[in-house]
């Protein structure tokens, strides 16, 4: 059949799961195609988070897709946290010997894709009614329509690494998989501002009116967050109030505050925390999204993913060198230990720093005591620093430094 297609494995959503799975499997030599249902446009130009952990710059750097990166990547040695008008530095690089790097998750995306089309390998975008099945046989089909012509494409395996909103895990049946999830009752106004940071760290601010994010894209482009309803109007939030109410939030004893600038693009987002267990049925592997959201607090959901694939590349790599399926077994036993304490991290950050409706005079107490802590005490410092910078991988690939 001429619409048939057929390869190793195939990869749902052209994300940076997605495409970090379909480069590792291209240097291991396996055959996969990517099919996203969004435009090349819309991933490259998606706005996300953009700090890096070490973890994920060093693998960048190993297969070859680090240099853009390493030009216009702003490399951070520390972090800032702030509570009660006075701010306080967390010094990564001297408790951790790692750094991180502000890079738009976007950028990586772009690198990601460039890689790819430059190796001459598919990446079918903009595919319509895009379902899976067969899952429990040794062939599983991803059926989708290109340009209105329907596609079958079978596969060894499927890595559905489609998100959140994908088809992937609502295509296991409900009742072999277990929901986690926290749903929190604030989102974050995020904008991008024509401004040169007015510093070269982020900062992490604790205000009574709620939680603020100081961080940058570009020696020329400020990014800031203001904790908000998560059900916030946007149109009521006019340029003048949100540099008014971010200028509250950042008021430091020391005169620092954020350099004003023209808004390029606002944006608010809500937040949950949410683990679907296990994270593989049948031939099916979710990654990234597809099986875990953090609030973004830390900005750990893309260094999550990729830690997803990259231990998903081993395992494939495996069953094709020596027919081996023990990592594929453990695939999902592997990936939740390191999801489990990334969700522990980024539910702690964000309980430490935002507001919460409900909470009293008590809370208010505990979090400054909490804040004074962590800010105060090497050991508590050590394991913010630590977690920030990226926990160290479980696993050894050919890409460990
Ligand atoms: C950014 C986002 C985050 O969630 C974070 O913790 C730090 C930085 C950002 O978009 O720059």
């Amino acid at each position: 059949m001429e619409n048939a297609l057929r390869t190793q494995v195939g990869i749902v959503g052209a994300g940076p799961a997605g495409l970090m799975l379909a480069h590792l499997l291209y240097l291991h030599g396996i055959e996969c195609i990517v099919v996203e249902a969004r435009s090349r446009r819309h991933i490259e130009e998606r706005v996300r988070a953009g700090v890096l952990e070490q973890n994920t710059v060093d693998l960048l750097n190993r297969i070859g897709i680090g240099d853009r990166m390493c030009r216009e990547g702003l490399l951070h040695n520390g972090i800032e946290i702030g509570f009660q008008g006075r701010r306080h530095r967390i010094d990564i690089a001297a408790l951790t010997g790692k750094a991180i790097t502000v890079y738009a998750q976007h950028e990586v995306v772009k690198d990601l894709v460039h890689a790819r089309l430059t190796t001459g390998q598919p990446i079918i975008f903009e595919a319509t009614d895009l379902t899976i099945t067969g899952l429990d046989t040794d062939s599983p089909l991803i059926r989708f329509s290109e340009n209105g012509q329907s596609r079958e494409l079978s596969c060894d395996f499927i890595a559905g690494c489609d998100g959140f909103h994908g088809v992937c895990r609502g295509a296991i049946p409900q009742d072999a998989l277990t929901i986690y999830e926290r749903i929190y009752p604030f989102g974050w106004l995020g904008i991008l501002a024509e401004a040169v940071p007015s510093q070269n760290q982020l900062v992490y601010m604790h205000h009574d009116r709620g939680f603020a994010l100081f961080s940058m894209r570009s020696p020329k482009v400020t990014r800031l967050y203001l904790q908000c309803d998560p059900a916030e109007n946007i149109s009521e939030w006019s340029d003048a109030r949100i540099w008014s109410e971010l200028f509250v939030r950042f008021e430091s004893s020391d005169g620092w505050k954020p350099n004003e600038g023209r808004i390029m693009q606002k944006n608010v987002t809500s937040m949950r925390s949410f683990v679907v267990e296990p994270m593989q049925y049948g031939r099916l592997f979710l990654a990234g999204d597809s099986a875990h959201i953090v609030p973004p607090t830390g900005a750990k959901g893309m260094n999550l993913a990729i830690a997803d694939v990259r231990f998903l590349a081993c395992g494939l790599a495996a069953f094709y060198k020596n027919g081996q399926v023990k990592s594929l077994e453990q695939y999902s036993a592997m990936c939740l230990r390191r999801v489990w304490k990334v969700q522990r991290f980024s539910w702690w950050m964000t309980s430490m720093l935002h507001r919460f409706p409900d909470s009293n005079a008590f809370d208010l107490r505990r979090q400054v005591a909490e804040l004074d802590y962590v800010t105060s005490s090497v050991a508590a410092a050590s394991s913010l620093a630590e977690n920030y910078a990226g926990l160290p991988l479980d696993f050894e690939d050919e890409w460990t430094n």
